[in-house]
């Protein structure tokens, strides 16, 4: 079940072993500032689509990164979860929790999974340091996802066979202030990318594509 206010659960609390290598060591010896850009939208938005250009992007610029995909990680470590709220929101702090520790490792980290829930999003920003987060909103109206339909998911949905189906039978909770506002929509997959790769360079993350 959802909980609501916006405090940190006890249980999200991780006591760490401290380590004599630092993540700032970490980061040094890659010579990248190491950070979390977290994707979010409905399925068919173009999140995977989106964060495997920019990582390929990044990657040839030399950059070490990580790509934690949903659809991906529900075939291991998150393959005992379904679609309840409760399930989603499992899926969600698992994979911040993978995301903070490959932060850790100095890598540059893009997490693509619908993560419906403002406040799930918002404990995943918490696990974190301010600068090292950003909510990139893929952002395409329901119905141009429905005419997409790439898996033939939401006609399924529609039709009673998948329950609990995002936009259909269950909520989206839309960012209210992301970082980064992608409007699949209306703009091709490398614009879109280059508009992650220029707030990138924006922050002084890269020097990527300038
Ligand atoms: S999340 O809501 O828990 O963040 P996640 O990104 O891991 O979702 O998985 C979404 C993917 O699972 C979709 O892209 C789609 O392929 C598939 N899927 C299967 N059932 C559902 C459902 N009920 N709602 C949304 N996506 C589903």
């Amino acid at each position: 079940m959802k909980t609501s206010g916006d405090a940190v659960p006890s249980e999200w609390i991780v006591v760490q072993a401290v380590s004599t290598i630092g993540k700032g060591a970490r980061a040094e010896q890659k010579g990248q500032k190491p950070l979390i850009l977290w994707m979010t939208g409905l399925s068919g938005a173009g999140k995977s689509t989106i964060a495997n250009r920019i990582e390929e992007k990044l990657w040839r610029c030399g950059h070490h990164t990580m790509l934690l995909d949903g659809d991906n990680l529900r075939f291991g470590l998150n393959g005992d979860l379904a679609f309840t709220d409760a399930d989603r929101i499992e899926n969600i702090r698992r994979t911040s929790e993978v995301a903070r520790l490959m932060l850790e490792a100095g890598l540059i980290v893009i997490c693509s999974l619908i993560s419906p829930f403002r406040r799930e999003r918002m404990l995943a920003r918490r696990l974190v340091g301010a600068d090292e987060f950003l909510e990139v909103f893929v952002d395409a109206p329901l119905d141009v996802c429905q005419r997409r339909d790439p898996k033939g998911l939401y006609a399924r949905a529609l039709a009673g066979e998948i329950p609990n189906f995002t936009g259909i039978s269950s909520p989206y909770e839309r960012p209210e202030a992301p970082e980064i506002h992608l409007r699949t929509d209306i703009a091709d997959v490398d614009a879109l990318a280059d508009q992650v790769l220029e707030e990138l360079r924006r922050r002084g993350a890269t020097t990527c594509g300038a």
